[in-house]
């Protein structure tokens, strides 16, 4: 299945017209398109064509009994792909959209099983990125488009990713530069009475509260459920995701110790031969001897730890890392969705910081 991919820039700000209706005439005519959103790159194609869909699952390897978002660029679209808009999903919707907000209704019949894996309901984005508003608005009105990557590979946050993923898989991919968020979109379930969060995003728990009052968090995604037998309610969450070529272990503790025990830690690894990398804020990035140090960024600004978190997790395979240790990231705001992904990564597996008889100082 190896065919041309086009690879064309466009400007995030201003995405040019001639750009946008060559791509948007791919999709209409059942092609794939990768494109940016301020999310994570997508990998687009007509949500309302069933064989478009078929394609996106055999350019990414994803299993088909996984479902893909719908993506629209204006409200009046979704009415006809929903059966009902429920006030809670009608308040998020007029606070967070256009944004990185997924959610889930259950579904008409204008969207093909291909589409929603088989499922009753469908999931709906109306994303803030220009580039992808104009290319929806063009190609349609209804873009289907799961994260840019290879099935079980860290999302694409940059054009380069996908070329590495997808180049020669797709028709075109358009390169708008770095995505914004760099992870996923919140995805909250609406057809409960109250809302459940399925998967952690920029939106936070709290911002959902506000808007809307109790808001839950589907069990199966908690940490203290892995390897129980809990199964998360979307389905893409139960994959194996994420996770770089090597084990990637995570130390948690305070500060001074987490840094002690990944130095110990990437010492011994490194006496045996391995290859070693290590994940770490900005703060402390400077006190760690491995052959690849990624500071995502530092402990005060999580946005650029989000944003950073995917890229560094492919720079671990591009250097050929053997192994991988990484502090945790347990942000305010965003940090339940970085070490969501993160111990996603890490298969779950976390080691407690030996704890030192010094004071603390960072
Ligand atoms: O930010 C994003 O959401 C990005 C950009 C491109 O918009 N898209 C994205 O799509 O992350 P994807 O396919 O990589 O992840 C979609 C997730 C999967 O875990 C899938 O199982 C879940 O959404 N999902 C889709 N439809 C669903 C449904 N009807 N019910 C429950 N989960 C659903
Ligand atoms: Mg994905």
């Amino acid at each position: 299945m190896k065919m041309k991919t086009l690879i064309k820039t466009v400007s995030r700000e201003h995405p040019e017209e001639e750009v946008i209706e060559e791509a948007a005439q791919i999709l209409r005519a059942g092609g794939l398109v990768a494109f940016p959103t301020e999310t994570v790159y997508g990998l687009g194609g007509d949500a309302l064509n069933p064989l478009s869909s078929r394609k996106i699952y055999a350019a990414k390897g994803r299993p088909s009994d996984n479902p893909l978002i719908v993506h629209i660029a204006d409200m009046e679209y979704l009415p006809p792909i929903v059966r009902e808009i429920p006030e809670k999903a009608r308040i998020l919707a007029e606070r967070f959209w256009p944004g990185p907000l997924t959610m889930i209704f259950r579904k008409t019949e204008r969207i093909p099983d291909e589409t929603s894996g088989g499922l009753s309901t469908v999931a709906v984005r109306m994303p803030s990125d220009p580039v992808a508003a104009a290319l929806i608005r063009a190609s349609g009105g209804y873009v289907a488009a799961p994260s840019a990557n290879t099935s079980g590979r860290p999302s694409t946050t940059r054009a380069s990713h996908v070329t590495e993923d997808l180049m020669g898989r797709i028709d075109m991919i358009l390169d708008g530069g770095d995505a914004d968020i760099g992870l996923e979109s919140t995805i909250v379930d609406c057809t409960e009475p109250v809302p459940v969060i399925l998967r952690p995003g920029y939106i936070s728990r709290g911002m959902l509260e506000e808007a809307v009052g109790e808001v839950r968090i589907d069990p199966g995604i908690l940490d203290e459920n892995a390897g129980r037998n809990v199964r998360p309610k979307a389905p893409g969450m139960r994959y194996r995701h994420y996770a770089p070529k090597a084990p990637v272990t995570i130390v948690e503790g305070a500060p001074e110790d987490v840094v002690r025990t990944i130095s110990r830690l990437t010492a011994e690894a490194a006496r045996k031969g391995l290859k070693t990398g290590v994940l770490a804020a900005e703060e402390t990035a400077s006190r760690y001897r491995a052959d690849l140090v990624c500071p995502l960024g530092s402990l005060s600004d999580e946005d650029a730890i989000a944003q950073h978190l995917f890229a560094a997790l492919r720079d671990f395979d591009s250097e050929g890392c053997d192994v991988i240790f990484s502090e945790a990231f347990e942000t305010p705001r965003i940090g339940a969705a970085i070490m969501n992904r993160l111990l996603k990564a890490a298969g779950h597996r976390t080691v407690p910081a030996e704890e030192g008889t010094e004071p603390e100082r960072v």
